[in-house]
């Protein structure tokens, strides 16, 4: 038996040298060391041999299989080679000619525009704060002058995180508003403050043209001695008119929100219908995109701020809508849809 297996390495290795094709090596591996192979044929009778044979010829069985493999790889990265370097003397390979154009990204439009209000709003002397998206109760609503079991808090339907809490600062939460960072700025740097905290903020709303559940927000907080609504209207004109481009049409209406006092519903006349009404407007003419008013006393209590010898105003304006404005958008949803065909127009 091991002369029979000797001679069958012999014959295999012999028939690997003559070999000029990929398919035909394939096809001999197949002959010799497949399933049904005729090396696998002649281990069939070891079964009949003696103990003693059969640790010999199965020793030399599984050295053959491997020399035999290793010679078919061998003789394949050969043949593979050979296929190549023919190829390259007969095809014509332009080395000069440019790599297919590759695509580059850009800066996202919600991006783009945080970058140009940030300057605005840094020309006029306002610092750049951030906050955390995951928030606590506390900074979220309680120091925001809405205490647990106010009617306010179903004005913001919440992503509350589970099992997370804490004795000082309530549940966890995906942060409603970027106001929290009011407090977080005042505790940490005092009176007097100018800061602006753009940021992504989250809501549990059912989607349509001007709501999105994932949406961002720019908080505005000015605080200062002897500061009026005078100021917070002059700055808001002068800020939209620069981000628009344009003169820009807003109204002030009286609106309401627990953390100021009074407070105010910022609005833009609708670009899409010049006021006339639309789908995008709800027909209203006026599409809501701040809150604003006078910083509440509790708020800046909650701040370490003393009412009594500051006051401040502050406006939470929503990005997106600023953006639809701009940039004639008719809905929210297409920010955040990954749609190549929206995204490449900016
Ligand atoms: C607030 O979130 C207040 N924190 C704003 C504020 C700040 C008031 C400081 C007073 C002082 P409101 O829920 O109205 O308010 O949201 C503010 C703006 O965010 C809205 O005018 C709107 O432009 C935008 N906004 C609110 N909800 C959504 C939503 N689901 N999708 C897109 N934009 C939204």
């Amino acid at each position: 038996m091991e002369k029979i297996l000797q001679n069958l390495k012999k014959e295999a290795l012999e028939n690997i040298q003559k070999i000029e094709s990929p398919e035909k090596l394939y096809a001999l591996e197949v002959e010799f060391l497949g399933k049904k192979g005729r090396l696998t044929d002649i281990l069939k009778g070891i079964k009949d041999l003696s103990t003693e044979e059969k640790k010999v010829v199965g020793a030399l069985s599984n050295t053959i299989k491997k020399d035999l493999e290793e010679a078919f790889s061998n003789k394949k990265t050969e043949l593979e080679k050979e296929k190549l370097a023919k190829e390259l003397k007969t095809e014509f390979f332009d080395t000069t000619i440019p790599s297919p154009e590759s695509q580059i990204g850009h800066i996202h439009p919600l991006a783009q525009l945080q970058k140009e209000i940030e300057d605005i709003f840094s020309s006029m002397g306002f610092s750049i704060m951030d906050g955390p998206e995951v928030e606590s109760e506390h900074y979220n609503f309680n120091s925001l002058n809405i205490p647990d079991d106010h009617p306010a808090r179903d004005m913001q339907d919440t992503f509350f995180i589970k099992n997370k809490s804490s004795k000082e600062e309530g549940r966890l939460l995906m942060r409603t508003q970027t106001s929290p960072v009011q407090v977080r700025t005042m505790q940490k740097y005092g009176a007097p403050l100018r800061i602006i905290v753009p940021g992504r903020t989250f809501r549990n709303e059912a989607t349509d043209a001007k709501h999105e559940m994932t949406f961002s927000q720019v908080e505005g907080l000015l605080i200062d001695k002897n500061i009026s609504i005078g100021t917070l209207k002059g700055i808001m004109q002068e800020a939209l008119s620069a981000i628009m481009k344009k003169e820009t049409v807003i109204r002030l209406r009286p609106g309401y929100f627990p953390f100021v006092e009074p407070g105010l519903e910022l609005d833009f006349r609708c670009v899409f219908c010049n006021g006339k009404g639309c789908k995008t407007c709800k027909h209203e003419g006026w599409i809501e995109i701040a809150g604003a008013g006078m910083v509440h006393k509790n708020v800046l209590i909650a701040g370490n701020i003393d009412p009594k010898e500051y006051q401040g105003w502050a406006f939470g304006i929503g990005f997106e809508r600023l953006a639809m404005m701009r940039y004639e958008i008719p809905d929210i949803r297409y920010f955040l849809s990954g749609d190549l065909r929206f995204i490449k127009q900016f």
